[in-house]
């Protein structure tokens, strides 16, 4: 074994090797999965694949390999614990597999991949160890004997070991295809150690150096929602390579994190903290957590999926976090320094991922916005938790307070548990485990969703004729119920449909299906994979008759005009802001686009002023539609077609053109036959969303000119009322001008009021041993007015007493200020206007030497002078 071969070098000879046995090499799917919601992230590189599988979909080519961007973090497969704390679990792994649909079987895949590893790769055969499916009963399933005969052709029979189900069966999730695996192991282990402990008793051991490389599975069932296995029409192989691990065992390193795919890596990240990597256990866990995460952020970032508050972006979001706070914990770093690792990474990634490095600058900007908000966080959060430590009781912080902090704030449990013990506290972790469950039992009600297995009625493929009419004679496929939150949904697949199924954004069609007399409403139409799901508002009596499947026309236009819309304003956009502009999300319904894409400042009033003009300018000149429903991708990308970042496209694609020199874009959405129709364009809002990301609003056709209208008529009612004048700009402004004297000349009045009334009170005083007492009854202009005279006698008397009982037009209020001496007598301003407010039917309060009350009747005021009088003894 060639034991200095790049990453680069063994990837390559991957794809050499499957490309000699008649395989296609097809690129990565995205890292972020759309339309199919089993899945958020891809787990493995057969998920592209599921149609195949499942026979919903013929797969044109029957040899594909590729290396596929994974990430495990959420659902069935889930390492994120062990993920730098072992050393070879990841967060994002690339996956080399190859595949069969319907070809060859368990002996070909067996012999390809001894092959590729003892004969390519030269790994030592005394290293290897294999493992295959020992049955099921519980199953019904046997053990595989196939798999072993064709393995004692190339390893000794020592070798090949029996696994359970647990091990080899592999499944895509809890429904989906499946069937028995059969599994690669190498040990690299040192010889004297092999020497020591025979191989095969650690074979899925969990031992750090003798760990899996391969699983080659052999797809022949379909689990399907009640627990039962169904076989599958035809048998497919799908085999998956762990990248990282297989370069370690051939570059003969200990650790995954020793290999050339992470070593740049921890480099770094060592420089930006000040340390080596080997120094302390504690650092290197963190270094490697770093490492690993790092490479998911940005994959997931490049692929579309912002951080976010929920959803797929949520788990985004935890990955930063988790990478940050061992940075913060392990390694001391107080500010962003992700992001510093987004460049050596993209270049890394450069000639498998180019996704990434053509969009550097953007993901770095929102690691490292993400990264200074968490960190905000994190330093908010201990100030928090200070406060606590000084209300502290028995030393332990309550679960209930570790789950405020780290539900609200997003604060990490054990960092909370960390600075209590650093503090010489403990944290009830037995309570915050209990408030966690509670919240997640909550939300899984929330999202309690019970799906179906699918009701065959008819075979066959199904066909989307929407492009062209809106209207289909057909029957359904399929059928089946959905619970959502105890309601129950019914959906069937139809063999053909008008119906645009929601994707790329465009929302789905709605309309209705004509089986005899019975008309039902089609509520909705969703995508599973290919497939095209209509809701329905109840199942029709007989599910085998033909039908008539009807979309909405009116509503269909008013999205298709949007869309359209869309494709016109992304072009203007990049020609006023820039080519750096790329979609970030985006969608269209029958009212309004939305619109999100990259920009690191707000489109200023006029910039959004001149992309509306040009998108109103091309719909004038009446452009036609060139649609290319089945181009071969490199034909769409070598004419300059924009293709978006995170999109699965297929060998062909339809590509969407508005003249050639201005918009051409791949896209499976319904578009207008010509510009035209669009009739009228207008902006109605910008905003930003996340770091560096910006979202317009607009609409079109009908919308756009009930919006005008509206505001035509709200300009006619604004006239009406000003009497219309000549000019109504000129008119307000003219009536808020005459305001502000008024305004004006009104507080000089009142302040002469206040004076006059002032110059009035002073004479009325009355001395009561050392206090000059005032209790009087005044009209004032304002309760302002009231405060007023309290302080200005205050600041120019001693000792004095007030109770002003007044009038503000024909309201009532008190006002009561007591000097020092009163209040250590045991008087309280603030009481005494609550009880006295009770007279005007009041209330209000204050401070101990100052209050007020409003109330609703001033013919309480008297006896509040009467309360006050004998109050004070007068
Ligand atoms: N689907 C299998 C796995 O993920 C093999 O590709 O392990």
């Amino acid at each position: 074994m060639s034991t200095n071969w790049t990453s680069a070098e063994i990837k390559k000879a991957f794809y050499t090797f499957f490309e000699s046995k008649g395989h296609k090499i097809v690129p990565s799917a995205p890292i972020v999965v759309k339309g199919d919601p089993t899945l958020m992230f891809t787990n493995a590189g057969m998920n592209q694949f599921k149609d195949f599988f499942l026979n919903n979909a013929v797969a044109t080519e029957k040899r594909i390999a590729n290396s596929q961007k994974c990430l495990r973090v959420s659902g069935k497969h889930n390492d994120l614990e062990e993920v730098g704390h072992d050393h070879y679990h990841h967060t994002m792994f690339e996956m080399l597999g190859n595949w069969s649909f319907g070809d060859y079987f368990k002996e070909e895949s067996i012999a390809w991949a001894w092959e590729l590893l003892t004969g390519v790769y030269g790994m030592p055969k005394d290293r290897l160890y294999v493992t295959v499916f020992e049955g099921d009963s519980n199953e019904g399933l046997g053990k595989d004997t196939e798999s072993a005969e064709f393995w004692k052709k190339w390893i000794d029979p020592s070798r090949i070991l029996l696994g359970n189900k647990k091990d080899n069966f592999w499944e895509m999730g809890d429904t989906g295809p499946c069937g028995p695996c059969t599994e690669i192991h190498f040990d690299n282990r040192t010889d004297a150690e092999r020497a020591a402990v025979e191989g095969s008793t650690l074979v899925n051991n969990d031992h750090e150096q003798v760990i899996e490389i391969w699983n080659l599975v052999f797809m022949q069932y379909n689990r399907k929602a009640d627990g039962s296995l169904e076989k599958l029409p035809e048998q497919h192989v799908d085999t998956g390579m762990g990248f990282e691990r297989l370069v370690r065992v051939i570059q003969r390193t200990q650790s995954n994190y020793d290999t050339d795919v992470f070593k740049f890596i921890i480099t770094k990240t060592a420089h930006i903290a000040n340390t080596n990597y080997g120094n302390t256990e504690k650092e290197d866990i963190a270094m490697r957590v770093i490492a690993d995460h790092i490479r998911a952020l940005c994959m997931c970032i490049a692929d579309g999926q912002l951080p976010a508050a929920n959803g797929a972006g949520y788990v985004v979001r935890r990955i930063l976090r988790r990478a940050v706070r061992y940075g913060y914990s392990y390694l001391g770093i107080e500010s962003p320094f992700l992001c510093q690792l987004v460049e050596p990474l993209a270049e890394y990634f450069k000639m498998d991922y180019p996704e990434l490095h053509s969009q550097i600058d953007f993901v770095a900007k929102v690691v490292e916005q993400e990264e200074a908000s968490f960190f905000r966080t994190l330093s908010k959060g201990i100030t928090m938790l200070q406060d606590q430590f000084a209300h502290i009781e028995n030393s332990v912080l309550t679960g209930k307070a570790a789950f405020e902090l780290y539900d609200t704030y997003g604060f990490p449990v054990d960092l909370t548990e960390l600075i209590c013990r650093e503090n010489g506290y403990s944290m009830d972790m037995a309570s915050f485990e209990a408030e966690m469950a509670a919240q997640k039992a909550r939300s899984k009600q929330d999202a309690a969703k019970e799906t179906g297995d699918w009701n065959v009625v008819n075979d066959g493929e199904e066909i989307f004729v929407g492009y062209d009419t809106m209207q289909a004679k057909t029957k359904i496929t399929r059928y089946r119920t959905v619970l959502v939150k105890g309601k129950e949904q019914y959906q069937v697949v139809l063999a053909e449909t008008p119906f645009y199924a929601e994707s790329g954004g465009q929302i789905g069609d709605t309309g209705w299906l004509e089986i005899g007399d019975e008309k039902i409403s089609v509520l909705d139409c969703q995508k599973e994979n290919k497939l095209h799901i209509h809701v329905l508002e109840k199942l029709p009596a007989n599910t085998n008759s033909a039908l008539i499947a009807n979309v909405n026309t009116i509503r269909r236009a008013a999205i298709t005009q949007h869309h359209s819309a869309t494709h016109l304003m992304h072009s203007a956009l990049r020609q006023v802001l820039g080519v750096h502009v790329t979609q970030k999300g985006s969608l269209v319904s029958d009212k309004i686009l939305r619109f999100d894409f990259n920009h690191f400042s707000k489109v200023e009033d006029d910039q959004l002023q001149k992309i509306e003009a040009i998108v109103n300018s091309k719909i004038a000149e009446s452009i036609s539609l060139q649609e290319y429903r089945d181009m071969p991708i490199d034909e769409a990308s070598a004419m300059g077609a924009t293709m978006l970042f995170g999109e699965k496209y297929g060998d062909n694609v339809r590509v969407i053109v508005f003249d050639p020199t201005y918009s051409m874009e791949l896209c499976g959405g319904t578009h207008v036959k010509n510009t035209q129709e669009i009739s009228l364009f207008k902006f109605i809002s910008e905003s930003s969303v996340a770091s560096g990301v910006r979202r317009v609003e607009a609409v079109v056709g009908a919308s756009a000119i009930a919006l005008l209208n509206a505001a035509l008529n709200e300009n006619e009612s604004i006239k009406e009322v000003l009497n219309r004048p000549k000019n109504v700009l000129e008119s307000i402004l003219k009536l808020k001008e005459e305001n502000t004297q008024i305004r004006l000349k009104l507080a000089a009045y009142e302040q002469a009021q206040e004076m006059a009334t002032k110059q009035q009170l002073q004479s009325k005083f009355m001395d009561k041993g050392n206090f000059k007492l005032l209790i009087e009854k005044v009209q004032l202009p304002s309760a302002e007015a009231a405060k007023n005279i309290c302080f200005q006698f205050k600041n120019e008397l001693e000792n004095v007493l007030i109770v002003l009982a007044y009038t503000i037009e024909d309201k009532p209020g008190i006002a009561i200020l007591l000097n020092p001496e009163a209040i250590n007598k045991g008087m309280n301003a603030s009481q005494l206007v609550r009880e006295w407010g009770k007279l005007i039917e009041g209330g209000g309060g204050g401070q101990d030497f100052f209050a007020t009350a409003g109330g609703k009747n001033a013919a309480g005021l008297d006896k509040v002078i009467e309360a006050a009088k004998q109050h004070f003894g007068v």
